[in-house]
């Protein structure tokens, strides 16, 4: 995305291929775990010893934002809070948690399903405890002047559920297509999507502490 890549251009590339598997009768398989995310640590689901406990809930195709989600349960674990990182495919209950941090990956300027899914499932529980939302995509990595645009991501399923976090991390995700299936590779190719992984960990520590208070964990 060297050459910037828009919102628009994400969105008509997502619907081409999507006729085109649509045409081809192939079924659409979206790249999912991979061994590299259990090297990464991703098997550790509880963290910390804590009185305060959060829940850090993630939706990730291909491993990037669950890579952000266990960064920010070890940054809260460090500042004595227990934490629980889980895949809102498993739908986990929010209900015993103090704060709530919930991520996602983005296809075509959307939260995956299963976290949107997840949000609006749980808005009263949402909307009665501190919760703050992250969004990990490659805009932010190859475009970080876009961020109004990245902000924006998340402001239908602000608006479909009434849940307002009291903090919005956008943070760079990446481009591995070993991890794309071929619809989705075809995509980044045809945007000329630069390839390679631009999680700054640093960056997601900072603004997990910076939002902790603000979680009303000190
Ligand atoms: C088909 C497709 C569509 C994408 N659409 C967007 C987009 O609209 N905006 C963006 O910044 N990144 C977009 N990306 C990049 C992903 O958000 C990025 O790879 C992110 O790291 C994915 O995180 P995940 O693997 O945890 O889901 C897209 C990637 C693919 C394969």
């Amino acid at each position: 995305m060297a050459s910037g890549i828009s919102r628009r251009q994400f969105v008509l590339g997502g619907a081409a291929v999507t006729g085109a598997v649509a045409l081809g009768g192939a079924g659409y398989v979206a790249a999912k775990w991979a061994p590299e995310d259990a090297a990464e640590g991703l098997l550790r689901e509880t963290m910390g010893d804590g009185m305060s406990k959060v829940l850090v809930v993630y939706g990730t195709k291909t491993g990037c934002t669950s890579g952000i989600a266990e960064k920010i349960g070890e940054t809260l674990a460090a500042g004595g809070v227990t934490v629980d990182v889980k895949p809102a495919e498993d739908k986990p209950s929010p209900a015993g948690y103090d704060a709530i941090v919930v991520g996602s990956g983005i296809r075509a300027s959307s939260w995956h399903g299963a976290v949107k899914e997840w949000v609006s499932v749980n808005a009263d529980a949402l909307k009665s405890t501190p919760t703050a939302f992250y969004t990990a995509c490659l805009t932010m990595g190859t475009n970080p002047e876009k961020v109004d645009e990245v902000r924006a991501y998340t402001d239908p399923l602000i608006a479909e559920t009434g849940v307002t976090p009291v903090a919005l991390g956008l943070f760079a995700g990446m481009n591995d297509p070993k991890k794309f299936s071929l619809p989705e590779r075809l995509i980044m190719k045809m945007m000329k999507a630069p390839e390679g992984d631009f999680r700054d960990f640093e960056a997601v520590a900072a603004w997990t502490t910076e939002t902790a208070p603000l979680l009303g964990l000190s």
